[in-house]
């Protein structure tokens, strides 16, 4: 039996308004500055101790934003499955990854590329993954509590934009 049961066991708060932040792309500068990737790396280390928490609560979010996406996967809407919790673990791994390689797009990008091959079966959009990145970025808002200062926020949706 998992920490969390169903999204209505969690008052969850609402989601802000990320998309209106989107970054402009500047050709000319580079997608993430050294200390934006610092600030990631500072950020994601308080939360992936904890990362099946982190990860059931990101899918939680998720589906409550995007509900429909629940039928993609084989557990349904059976969060107590262990098919669920593999894949938000699955998922926190992926992005651990990301976060680790941040700075080196010659390990990251063919490591991406796997990810969209496996997942291309889903016929996802721009907007699943926007919806998968406001519920990432809700998670470490809702983890790191007041920690999550607005130039933390700032690069990881300047990271999400630029990389999807
Ligand atoms: C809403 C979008 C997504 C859908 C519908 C989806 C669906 C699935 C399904 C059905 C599987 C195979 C069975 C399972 O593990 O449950 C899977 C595997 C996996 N997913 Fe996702 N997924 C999504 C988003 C993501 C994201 C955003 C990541 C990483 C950041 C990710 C990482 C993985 C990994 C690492 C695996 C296992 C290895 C592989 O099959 O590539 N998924 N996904």
């Amino acid at each position: 039996m998992g920490m969390l049961q169903s999204s209505q066991s969690y008052n969850l708060p609402p989601t802000p308004d990320y998309h209106s932040k989107k970054p402009q792309p500047q050709p000319s500068e580079p997608a993430l500055t050294d200390l934006q990737i610092e600030m990631i790396r500072s950020s994601w280390e308080k939360v992936i101790p904890n990362k099946k928490h982190h990860g059931e609560l990101l899918f939680h979010k998720l589906f409550e934003i995007a509900p429909n996406l629940k039928d993609l996967f084989p557990f349904g809407s059976d969060f107590s499955s262990p098919l669920f919790t593999a894949h938000a673990l699955n998922v926190m791994n992926a992005v651990d990854f990301a976060v680790k390689n941040l700075d080196k797009p010659d390990v990251l990008v063919p490591k991406l590329n796997e990810l969209g091959q496996t997942h291309a079966v889903f016929e996802l959009t721009v907007r699943e993954f926007q919806y998968v990145g406001e519920s990432l970025i809700w998670v470490l808002a809702t983890g790191l509590g007041d920690s999550f200062h607005t130039k933390i926020e700032d690069s990881l949706v300047r990271c999400l934009w630029y990389n999807h």
